[in-house]
């Protein structure tokens, strides 16, 4: 049987991880600032999180909500714990988009309304409501175009407000930090200024943390650095370190009820385990600290490079823009210098986002590399 073809693939076979490393199928070593989509957040293969996941499959690997599972209470009291969020309660999905479709369901839910006002350049994956709110007329299907959506332009207030007192939107959709439109920040006074109007109009605000999440920006949920407290949270990718689990954490001012959301497999005992994994070894490892501090470092080591038109981003999020599409350039390191990087909706874009627990002599030689490389090709500023 074949595969149905739907995805354009390196030219790169792993067979093995550690920390920020991976092994190719020749034994070929390579250093990780992709991490699959920015999901491997602890690192390949970490210790802690291969005992867990071995652990508990040996006990009971799965059983559905309708049992009690004590490891989903330990997931949230954890999650609590390392980011620092209270007044919310979480409910388990298995992907980004999924947890994207539960928001919307219940921003529609508590409002009644079945409108959503999201952004330019943004992304919150394939499903129906999900691939409807996001800026790729490609990835939408027909039966896709059924959700009223608003995309509006980050930084712009005037329409926002005109549009969200019409009392007919449901929910504002906006990730903390654009991760596929090229590591794109939003400005502090943005998001708070979504948050005040959100809170005028009745419209809930949910802030897509599916990419950014997790501690990847340097703070455990990016939108923590404008200091406001949305309606509903989404995250995913890091959340696993691999293992297929995503989440929500709605406001405790909006109420469940039975039967409201559901899933099969959301929460289930062996996605808990690889959550609280995460966890455990985001705070003993401090890695959101060190997301902060090597982002940092490497965003200003970036900065110096002339050859880079900009770098953007925060944390372990960047962005790296050159004068001409990336692709040769990330073809390059890949197989001639053995670095694997991200693409961006911006061909000119290259995102890097390791694994939180790389360090500064992981990335020195990375760093290095991309300096001869970029005068090599003489890839000068526009
Ligand atoms: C910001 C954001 N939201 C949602 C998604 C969708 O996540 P998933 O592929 O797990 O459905 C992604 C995936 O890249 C994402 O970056």
């Amino acid at each position: 049987m074949k595969l149905f073809d739907v995805y354009g693939k390196l030219n790169l076979c792993p067979v093995k991880g550690k920390g920020a490393y991976i092994w190719d199928d020749q034994d070929q070593k390579y250093l990780d600032l992709y991490s699959g989509h920015g999901v491997v957040s602890i690192g390949h293969a970490h210790p802690t999180y291969v005992q867990a996941i071995q652990a508990q499959v040996a006990q009971i690997g799965f059983y559905s909500n309708a049992i009690q599972n004590p490891l989903q209470q330990q997931a949230a009291d954890l999650l609590e714990d390392v980011s620092g969020v209270s007044g919310y309660e979480l409910f388990f999905t298995n992907s980004g988009a999924e947890s994207n479709e539960n928001a919307l369901k219940i921003a529609s839910f508590v409002t009644g309304r079945n409108k959503v006002l999201a952004f330019k350049n943004g992304f919150h994956g394939r499903t129906s409501a999900a691939v409807a709110i996001t800026d790729n007329k490609k990835i939408q299907a027909p039966i896709n175009l059924g959700l009223e959506v608003a995309l509006e332009t980050i930084g712009d207030t005037e329409a926002v407000a005109m549009r969200l007192r019409s009392s007919e939107y449901a929910a504002v959709v906006i990730e903390g930090i654009q991760g596929i439109g090229g590591a794109q920040t939003i400005s502090n006074e943005y998001l708070q200024f979504l948050q005040q109007i959100c809170q005028e109009t009745g419209t809930l605000l949910v802030l897509d943390e599916v990419q950014s999440g997790f501690g990847r920006s340097g703070k455990f949920f990016a939108y923590q650095h404008a200091d406001i407290a949305p309606d509903i949270v989404t995250m995913a990718k890091g959340m696993g370190n691999g293992f297929p689990v995503g989440g929500i954490l709605v406001h405790e001012r909006h109420k469940a009820w039975k039967g409201m959301l559901g899933s099969t497999f959301g929460g289930n005992h062996l996605a808990c385990a690889a959550v609280i994994a995460v966890l455990t070894v985001l705070k003993s490892e401090q890695l959101v600290n060190n997301a902060q501090e090597v982002g940092n470092w490497l965003q200003a080591s970036l900065t110096q490079l002339p050859e880079l038109k900009k770098v953007t981003g925060k944390g372990l999020l960047l962005g790296l823009y050159l004068t001409e599409n990336s692709a040769q350039l990330r073809n390059e390191l890949l197989h001639q210098h053995q670095i694997i990087t991200g693409s961006a909706t911006d061909p000119t874009c290259m995102r890097i986002l390791p694994p939180l627990n790389i360090t500064k002599q992981d990335l020195i030689p990375f760093v290095a590399t991309l300096k001869t490389t970029l005068n090599h090709e003489k890839v000068h500023i526009r």
